[in-house]
């Protein structure tokens, strides 16, 4: 088989290299000049763990190639999948530029029948708006080629996204035609070996599951985060309340973490865009909203912390923030918490020197030298008034305190993630702050 995967982003090229992998021949196409040229020479444009190795693997086996061509792409594919970006519009809704700027250049180049997989996130409709952009350029074209749409949301996570990729607890394809339910189910088979299913459905469904899983996500951290806030002021421990809840197997315990806000590419913008569609269609989404607000609060509630221990004088202050990415293993820093708490450090007249294993470069480039970037995690320490943790990475779990002891100037933790033992803090001298945890005292 022969695909085309149409944006080489986290979702695109692991798409593309993952599919590659079982043997079917990928094109991966991109309009950006650069990432395409450090593809070609087998580099991966983002941080992914073992993606550089895969990529490699199949390009020496001729089984991957990259392009800026859509036409290249798409000649003899049995199938494209547009995986291009839908950030948020203006009104919160998702952009679809984009995506129907794709449909078209598909229907201004295909010369055979192909199924037009719609990967990206797109709103309740979409299917039907890529369909009339390619129809319209056909019937330009006056030709009358037959093609089917489809919809396959996607629902890796980037830090594990090759594994989720292979291993998908379940696959999602929203089909109208049986001969589209036939490419997908032959290119996805190699991937449920495990038993894990292909969920057929109609693409409406399919394009609602994806916002629907995002927002069910998103609502698990706002409402644990809320209790957190509340477990502060009425003296409980979150921790030990998400262990207590978290075993009842109606609940689970996944994603019932509180920390210093969700960020990310997917859960704000799927969340503020499936409210969107909510109001356009005449129905409230009230819990949504209640879940996007909490998050909005709890990105600032690190601030807020700090600024209370230090009376509220943060001027001339230095502070050392571990983690700038909005979640461990990968160096994507949108909508990162990091940022809205370095941009109110900087308000408030404090200095910042920060420390991440792999988001230093794209952090540098989207705010400059507004911070200072350290080598090392214990260098950032040096003469800081404090410690802010703000992302999970591993290697921040067993800090050595006795260096820290003597890098700081004070010797006080602020711990956005929980990740570390309130009583060992306190032990070792540390004045601690977690989230929705009883503040230690050294
Ligand atoms: N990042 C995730 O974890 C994740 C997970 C699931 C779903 N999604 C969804 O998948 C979609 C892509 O997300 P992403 O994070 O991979 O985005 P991204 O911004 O990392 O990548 C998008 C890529 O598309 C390219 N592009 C834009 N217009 C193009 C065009 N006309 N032709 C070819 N390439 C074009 C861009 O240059 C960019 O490289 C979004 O809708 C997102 O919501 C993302």
């Amino acid at each position: 088989m022969k695909i085309s995967v149409v944006g080489t982003g986290y979702v695109g090229l692991v798409t593309g290299t993952c599919f590659a992998e079982t043997g079917v021949t990928v094109t991966c196409v991109d309009v950006d000049q650069e990432k395409i040229s450090l593809l070609k020479a087998c580099k991966s444009p983002i941080y992914e763990p073992g993606l550089d190795d895969m990529i490699q693997r199949n390009v020496s086996k001729n089984r991957l190639f990259f392009t800026t061509s859509l036409t290249e792409s798409l000649l003899d594919a049995d199938a494209v999948f547009i995986a291009v970006g839908t950030p948020p519009d203006e009104d919160g809704s998702a952009d679809l530029s984009y995506v129907l700027e794709v449909a078209a250049g598909i229907g201004r180049q295909m010369d055979r029948y192909m199924v037009i997989v719609t990967k990206s996130t797109v709103p309740i409709g979409t299917a039907a708006k890529v369909e009339a952009a390619v129809r319209k350029e056909l019937l330009a074209r006056n030709i009358d080629i037959e093609f089917d749409v489809a919809s396959n949301p996607e629902f890796l996570k980037e830090g594990s996204a090759i594994q989720d990729f292979l291993k998908p607890d379940r696959i999602v394809c929203g089909i109208s035609s049986e001969r589209a339910e036939k490419t997908l189910n032959r290119l996805y088979k190699p991937f449920v070996l495990n038993g894990h299913p292909i969920i057929f459905m109609d693409i409406a469904s399919a394009e609602m599951t994806k916002y629907a899983a995002n927002s069910m996500l998103a609502t698990r951290i706002s409402f644990m985060n809320d209790i957190a806030n509340l477990c502060e002021i009425v003296g409980a421990d979150v921790d030990k309340v998400r262990l207590g809840i978290g075993s009842d197997s109606r609940i689970g315990n996944k994603f019932l973490y509180p920390g210093a806000g969700y960020g990310g590419s997917c859960f704000p913008k799927d969340v503020k865009a499936l409210i969107r569609t909510a109001a356009q269609n005449g129905y409230p989404l009230r819990v949504l909203k209640a879940v996007e607000e909490v998050n909005d609060d709890q990105k600032k509630r690190m601030f807020t912390k700090i600024s209370t221990h230090f009376n509220h004088q943060l001027k001339g202050l230095r502070f050392a923030i571990w983690g700038l990415a909005f979640k461990p293993n990968t160096d994507d820093m949108r909508e990162a918490p990091s940022l809205v708490l370095i941009q109110q450090l900087r308000e408030a007249g404090a200095q910042v020197t920060a420390y991440d294993p792999v988001a230093m470069t794209e952090t540098q480039r989207r705010i400059g030298d507004q911070i200072r970037y350290a080598d090392d995690p214990y260098e950032a320490l040096i003469d800081a008034d404090a410690l802010i943790l703000m992302t999970e990475w591993p290697e921040f779990r067993v800090p050595r305190y006795r260096i820290m002891e003597k890098l700081l100037k004070n010797s006080v933790v602020f711990d956005g993630r929980n990740i570390f033992e309130p009583d060992e803090m306190a032990e070792n001298g540390f004045s601690y702050y977690g989230i929705g945890r009883l503040p230690k005292k050294s």
